[in-house]
């Protein structure tokens, strides 16, 4: 049996199903991965401007790639991958994707019971207080600032060296322990939480399905792992 009947077969036999996402299902929309060619603006690597520090340094450079960002999102659309999984969540009676993604492109594709790890593009929230809206502006015109506290407003993401949302992360971990499959699409899965979450589903006894361009740390570890696009593979084994 080749690996995408395999992978098939173990998605339409499950109805507890859990997805986890990364940057390489966002790529066929033409966004950059994070580690892949294209993630560059300016010359800064990611590394350098998601930060809190580079925020604290230079809150207008860093607000500044998040609005440019923005718009190259705004402008793109879902893609066959992120569709496929809109409709696996359609079929599966369970479902939770937990998404390292900030781009929204898996809303726009249709799914719904969705955990962002890493938070969402389009929110903006108070480096001070709990306030935060959703902000769809993609022309930068300098740094917003809280209405009820003034202290300036950062993207409502993830950066690196933060701790990741507690109750969204909660959520992921039961949603992958209460599983029978764990579907990991276009993730490197070299940092926390993709690699936690396989170790997981693992350790759980879940199935675990890979679909990737390159192999990773665990394309040896998991159940199936496929070689290829989302955009291809995915609606293939959902189908
Ligand atoms: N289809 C399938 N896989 C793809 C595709 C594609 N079209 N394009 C790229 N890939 C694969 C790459 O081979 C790579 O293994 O997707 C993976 C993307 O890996 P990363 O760029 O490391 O992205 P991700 O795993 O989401 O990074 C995790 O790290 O930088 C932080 O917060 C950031 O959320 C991000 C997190």
């Amino acid at each position: 049996m080749s690996g995408i009947d395999r992978a098939r077969e173990i998605l339409a036999a499950a109805d507890r199903v859990s997805v986890l996402t990364g940057a390489g299902i966002s790529a066929e929309s033409g966004i950059p991965t994070f580690r892949g060619a294209g993630g560059l603006w300016r010359n800064f690597r990611p590394e350098e401007l998601a930060t809190p520090e580079a925020f604290a340094r230079d809150p207008e450079l860093v607000w500044e790639w998040y609005v440019w960002r923005r718009g190259r999102i705004g402008e793109a659309q879902p893609n066959a991958g992120h569709r496929a999984i809109a409709e696996l969540e359609r079929r599966a009676p369970v479902f939770t994707l937990i998404t390292q993604n900030v781009d929204g492109l898996h809303d726009r594709a249709g799914s719904r019971n969705i955990r962002k790890v890493h938070g969402d593009i389009w929110i903006s929230r108070c480096s001070r207080c709990a306030y935060q809206r959703r902000d769809t502006a993609t022309v930068f015109t300098g740094v917003p600032v809280c209405p009820e506290c003034s202290a300036p407003l950062r993207p409502g993401v993830v950066w690196f060296g933060e701790s990741l949302p507690r109750a969204v992360w909660d959520d992921a971990e039961r949603a992958v322990h209460g599983s029978q499959v764990l579907l990991i699409a276009g993730t490197s899965a070299q940092v926390y939480p993709a690699a936690g979450l396989i170790d997981l589903a693992r350790s759980a006894g879940s199935s675990t399905i890979e679909v990737n361009l390159d192999g990773t740390a665990y394309s040896g570890a998991v159940t199936v792992s496929l070689r290829g696009l989302c955009g291809e593979l995915l609606p293939q084994i959902v189908a």
